[in-house]
Order: C-alpha cells, then sequence, then structure tokens
C-alpha cells in the first residue's frame, strides 16, 4: 500500500486567515491541504472557488491544494483551477457522463486526477478504466456537503474493495475521520487521509496529523 498522506481539510479553518491556517498545517506535518470547492448546485452549500485557491497557491509556496470539487459541472473548471494552482482535481463521478475524458483534461492541464464516489455509489461504479486512468480514487465516508458529520462506516469495505482491486493507487477517506476512525480506514486500506474538524479543532493539529500518519503507515 502507498505510504501516508495527509490532507486537512480547511473547511474546518478560520477562512479569515487561509494562508496562515495552510501553512500551520504544513508546518504541523501535513503533506496536501484539502480544499473543498462547493458550488451550491451538486451540494447545497457554496464554499470557495479559483480565485480564493488563487490566493492560497500564492500565499504559500510549494503548497499541494488537494481540491474536491464538489461542483455539478467539473468540466467547467478544470482550467480555473489549474491556472489557480491546484495539483489534484477530484470531481464526482456523479456529476459527469464522461469520467475519461475529464480526467485526460485534468492531465492535459498538468494537474493529478482524482474520482469521488458519494456514500450511496457503489465502487463497482469505478470501473477499471476509470481507476487506471486516474491517480487517486476518492471514498466519501460522509454525504458531501459540509464539515463536522458522523462517519460512516458502512461506507469502509468500498475502500477494501477499491484497495484489492488496485494496490498501488492512492485511496483517499474523506469525511469524519480522525483519532476514532482511522483504525478502520487503515486497516481497509486507504492511505490519504483527509481530516477537518479533527485537526483544526484539536488543541494540538501536530499530534492528531502525527496519530493519523503513524496508523496509516503501521
Ligand atoms: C464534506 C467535505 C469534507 C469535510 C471533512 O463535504 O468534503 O472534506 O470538510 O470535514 P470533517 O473532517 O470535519 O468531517
Ligand atoms: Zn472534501
Amino acid at each position: 500500500m502507498p505510504r501516508a498522506i495527509i490532507s486537512p481539510s480547511v473547511l474546518a479553518s478560520d477562512f479569515g486567515n487561509l494562508t496562515a491556517e495552510c501553512k500551520r498545517m504544513i508546518k504541523g506535518g501535513a503533506e496536501w491541504l484539502h480544499m473543498d470547492v462547493m458550488d451550491g448546485h451538486f451540494v447545497p452549500n457554496i464554499t470557495m472557488g479559483a480565485p480564493i485557491l488563487s490566493c492560497v497557491s500564492k500565499g504559500v509556496p510549494g503548497i499541494f491544494m488537494d481540491c474536491h470539487m464538489m461542483v455539478a459541472e467539473p468540466e467547467k473548471w478544470v482550467n480555473d483551477i489549474a491556472d489557480a494552482g491546484g495539483a489534484l482535481y477530484c470531481f464526482h463521478i456523479e456529476a459527469t457522463n464522461d469520467p475519461v475524458s475529464l480526467i485526460n483534461a485534468i492531465h492535459e492541464r498538468g494537474m493529478k486526477a482524482g474520482v469521488a464516489i458519494s456514500p450511496d455509489t457503489p465502487s463497482t461504479a469505478i470501473t477499471d478504466e476509470i481507476a487506471n486512468a486516474a491517480d487517486m480514487l476518492l471514498v466519501m465516508t460522509v454525504y458531501p456537503g459540509r464539515g463536522g458529520q458522523k462517519f460512516l462506516e458502512r461506507c469502509v469495505p468500498k475502500v477494501a474493495e477499491l484497495r484489492a482491486r488496485f494496490p498501488d493507487k492512492d485511496i483517499e477517506v474523506d469525511g469524519g475521520v480522525g483519532p476514532k476512525t482511522i483504525g478502520v480506514c487503515a486497516d481497509a486500506g486507504s492511505n490519504v487521509i483527509v481530516a477537518g474538524t479533527a485537526i483544526f479543532g484539536a488543541e494540538s493539529p501536530e499530534s492528531v496529523i502525527a496519530t493519523l500518519k503513524a496508523t496509516v503507515n503501521a
């Protein structure tokens, strides 16, 4: 299984100090920063888009922005997110009819491509062709739309199914993940760990990051 990558979700950060919050996480041991882009269509909420990501990438040199695109038309934002400095563009399979072409478009703009599945979408929606084209698979462990929700353990078997099919692929989990729930995620085979509330809400984010990393790498 690939090594652990910790991607704190800035949705739980102080948006008024976003660049400082990102720097604090990198100093605390985070490899990536998880940027939740919501458009008010695919999910009810609106968060941030390319203009804000562009400020963050300028303000935090070397940042790896793991962009989770909870948007209705993922084809539409590839260029803007690439121009804003996005490193990974992860779209929802539920939002597109042509995932392979979208992955190719993302690669053409120099970003890594991720494919996300919501709680009600089976792992088989990610065909071999899609997974082989993608760099990362994201199994949501909450319904996309907001931070601070309860971890849905029933989604974890999908991680194990995908890990069995794709031993070398980055597999991300997102939603309600923290020190209490990392064990089952790591056992199932996820190596890219998103955590918002559990990291930003902690007294010592660096110790939570270290715990998550150590559990995956154990
Ligand atoms: C949910 C987002 C998640 C969320 C995670 O729609 O995709 O990234 O911010 O936050 P926690 O870790 O608080 O569940
Ligand atoms: Zn997310």
